[in-house]
């Protein structure tokens, strides 16, 4: 299993701003709950800290379908190369937050631009009250060749202010969908 995330620290409903964002912190979980390392996906022009200033960016990115470059930063206590890891996976825990009812820009640009054709991709994501919305019909569009499996929802708020909540959420849902 490799966990694979984005999110974007800043200014959001429900938790004010914070430094890390809450998709990041339910990745933590997800990686500590399954022993995965993890592979963050950075978008090379960072959004803004504010809510206003970053949803005008990310509406217009989805009006276009736009694809923001991106890298990937591998995160664990021993190095490792984050494509080899995206390759060799089995099963990738695919972490982000609900944006417009849809998957983030930068999410569609990792898709594209990596064959997961094969895989069983297991979707996580944080919202403030959609659920997963269109993502998963977003995901299996995207990945026709893959095995995308149930998603799991967590409030961003839930994750920053009760972890506890959100770690027996994740541990429901692997016991659920992550064996093959
Ligand atoms: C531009 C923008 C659009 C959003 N659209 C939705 C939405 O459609 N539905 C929803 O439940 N939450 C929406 N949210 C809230 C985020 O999904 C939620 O705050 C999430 O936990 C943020 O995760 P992050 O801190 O990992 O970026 C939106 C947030 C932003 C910034």
């Amino acid at each position: 299993m490799l966990v694979v995330f984005f999110s974007r620290p800043g200014e959001n409903f429900n938790v004010g701003v914070v430094a890390e964002g809450s998709t990041a912190k339910l990745a933590h979980i997800v990686a500590e709950s399954t022993g995965a390392p993890m592979v963050r996906i950075v978008p090379d022009q960072p959004y803004p800290t504010g809510y206003d200033d970053a949803k005008q960016i990310i509406q217009h990115e989805l009006e276009t379908q736009a694809r923001p470059a991106i890298r990937l930063e591998a995160l664990a206590s021993e190095p490792f190369d984050a494509e080899q890891a995206i390759a060799a996976a089995d099963r990738i825990a695919l972490g982000y937050p609900i944006w417009c009812g849809s998957l983030p820009m930068p999410v569609r640009t990792f898709l594209d631009e990596h064959d997961l054709g094969g895989k069983t991709i297991l979707p996580f994501c944080t919202n403030e009250g959609s659920g997963l919305a269109r993502t998963v019909d977003e995901l299996r569009d995207a990945l026709p060749d893959s095995d995308i499996r149930p998603g799991l929802p967590v409030l961003g708020s839930t994750v920053q202010h009760d972890p506890t909540c959100a770690r027996a959420a994740v541990a429901v849902w692997l016991d659920d969908h992550s064996s093959r």
